[in-house]
């Protein structure tokens, strides 16, 4: 691995111009190295760009031994020369109590290193993906949640630094598209799961099945009534290589989602009977601003790319608990787990 990760200097003056050549920037976070998997699959040469915040080598060390695959440890929020003909940004730790730890950085991250990625993609002539978010809706007033809603968020609150730094993301790229002619594509991503959660990140899925398999308290904010749609990551992937392969796709955000919709207590109560856990479920305060509801309307991603999740609740959080269960007693599964 060690051999293969490269710094921003040294990589400046190699110059090799191959066609389909993808950046992957938060290449080795949760997402992130799903796709940098799929990619190198489809036959692409994958550049994984993380300055490993929230994303861990590990997820992508067994990427490492392919030739087509590279790793650079850098920043977004710098600018960045280098040569490819695809970009994926999906740089931004995507869980609250990661995001909220930092939130200028989160901010930047953001505004800026979609800036840049913008920048390097108006250079180079590539096509440029943006990972956005079901949070540009915010508490939304309106369910499940077209592209055409514009929202209910708060530009002032510890959510914000995402919410609106993805909100600010959105419109460079609309700026870019039609001042500079930048080919730009734009997934709202909704809650997804699956193998390579970060297990301390807070995110519902990873808290309970780590918490079932433990045998510790189970931990619902709130009543547990509020709805979440889960989507598996592979389903996710899949969903970003269509918006992405697809000269006709819209250039216009696509909610990219599950529009399966569970309450958390349901969702508990899934994973306490697939893990056969003895853990009790207990009740915590909500946090400040967390939505009621959240349920994509995909009939857009369905009618463009011909995409809808395929992989079924219970078959996905099955996968997700053999990962976790595999981390928990020490044994790597990262390389099969999908
Ligand atoms: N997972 C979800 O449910 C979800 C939902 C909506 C949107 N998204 C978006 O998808 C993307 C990936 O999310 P994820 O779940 O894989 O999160 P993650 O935290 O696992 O991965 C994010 C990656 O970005 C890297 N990163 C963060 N800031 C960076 C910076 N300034 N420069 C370079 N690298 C940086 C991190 O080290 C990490 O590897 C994010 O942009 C997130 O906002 C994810």
């Amino acid at each position: 691995m060690d051999g293969r990760v490269t710094s921003l200097a040294s990589r400046k003056s190699t110059a090799i111009a191959p066609s389909r050549r993808a950046l992957v920037t938060g290449g080795s976070g949760f997402v992130g190295s799903h796709l940098c998997e799929k990619l190198l699959a489809a036959g692409h040469e994958v550049v994984c760009l993380d300055n490993l915040v929230t994303g861990h080598r590990s997820n992508v060390a067994h990427l490492a031994a392919s030739p087509h695959f590279s790793m650079v440890i850098a920043d977004v929020v710098d600018p960045v020369a280098l040569d490819v003909d695809t970009i994926f940004n999906l740089a931004c730790p995507a869980s609250p109590i990661q995001y909220q730890k930092s939130p200028i950085d989160t901010l930047k991250t953001n505004v800026m290193g979609a800036a840049n990625m913008l920048e390097l993609a108006r250079n180079k002539g590539a096509r440029i993906f943006q990972a956005s978010t079901s949070e540009v809706y915010g508490d939304a007033l309106v369910h499940p949640q077209k592209e055409t809603y514009w929202g209910n968020v708060n530009s002032f609150g510890p959510r914000a630094c995402y919410d609106e730094g993805k909100r600010c993301a959105e419109t460079l790229f609309y700026d870019y598209h039609h001042r500079f002619g930048v080919d730009i594509r734009i997934a709202r991503i909704f809650n997804t799961y699956g193998p390579r959660m970060n297990r301390e990140d807070g995110r519902v899925v990873s808290n309970f099945v780590v918490q079932a398999l433990t045998n510790e308290p189970i931990t619902i904010y709130g009543d547990g009534s509020q709805t979440r749609s889960f989507c598996y990551v592979d389903d996710l992937v899949s969903g970003i290589t269509a918006l992405m392969s697809r000269d006709d796709a819209p250039t216009s955000p696509v909610n990219l989602g599950n529009p399966a919709e569970f309450t958390v207590r349901e969702l508990a109560d899934l994973v306490v009977s697939l893990t056969g856990s003895r853990s009790p479920i207990i009740h915590l305060p909500l946090p400040l601003d967390d939505p009621r509801q959240r349920r994509p309307d995909i009939s857009l991603a369905r009618s463009c790319l011909d995409w809808a999740p395929r992989v079924q609740p219970i078959e996905g959080l099955v996968r997700t608990i053999a990962y976790f269960d595999s981390v928990l007693s020490g044994t790597d599964l990262k390389e099969t787990a999908s």
